[in-house]
């Protein structure tokens, strides 16, 4: 059986008889902290965080790309990190979800969550967070969706219906079924930014 490679990736460690993986060190800033990691070629930036760096925040569901757990920011946009291979993070700014607090105060995305009930396992909720945090960004900045239908006029906030809330956040899945109150959640947090 193939030995997985842990955390804290050691290039003399390969296993003798195992075909040789050479670790690669990748330096990036994570949550305004600068980290410089050795680790495995294949890792993806979701398994890079959460073992190396300890950030457990960001939840593995289904690892394969369709369910928005992962979610985090890189430079600003909502990435699946389960998709992403952290070897090519290099000189990258991620954010995960314990970088959303800012000087003590919750985002206040993670304050609309805990006053409309967003959330009942909390398992997709970081992945939640992470995505409505980016949409509401991406609506500032003019970006329609499928869900818009007049596309003559630059998309403003004040155009996030309930059914483009719903498109934007279409990747993010809950099996808790907390849709409604994701989002008057995100509508409450749109309102107030
Ligand atoms: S864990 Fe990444 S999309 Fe599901
Ligand atoms: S709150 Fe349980 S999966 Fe979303």
């Amino acid at each position: 059986m193939s030995k997985t490679p842990k955390p804290g990736f050691d290039n003399a460690a390969n296993d003798p008889g195992e075909p040789r993986i050479e670790g690669v060190p990748v330096s990036l800033t994570v949550n305004g902290q600068a980290h410089t990691i050795t680790i495995e070629p294949r890792m993806t930036l979701l398994d890079a965080l959460r073992e190396d760096l300890v950030l457990t925040g960001t939840k593995k569901a289904c690892d394969r790309g369709e369910c928005g757990a992962c979610t985090v920011h890189i430079d600003g946009r909502r990435v699946l990190s389960c998709m992403t291979l952290a070897a090519m993070q290099e000189g990258k700014k991620i954010t995960t979800i314990e970088g959303l607090e800012q000087n003590g105060m919750l985002h206040a995305l993670q304050l609309a969550f805990i006053e409309h009930d967003g959330f009942q396992c909390g398992f997709c909720t970081s992945g939640q967070i992470m995505s409505g945090v980016a949409m509401m960004e991406e609506a500032k900045a003019g970006w329609p969706s499928a869900a818009t239908a007049d596309l003559r006029h630059p998309f403003t906030p004040a155009d996030l219906s309930s059914a483009e809330i719903r498109e934007r956040m279409s990747g993010n899945l809950c099996r808790c079924a907390c849709y409604p109150n994701i989002v008057d959640a995100v509508a409450a947090a749109v309102a107030r930014s």
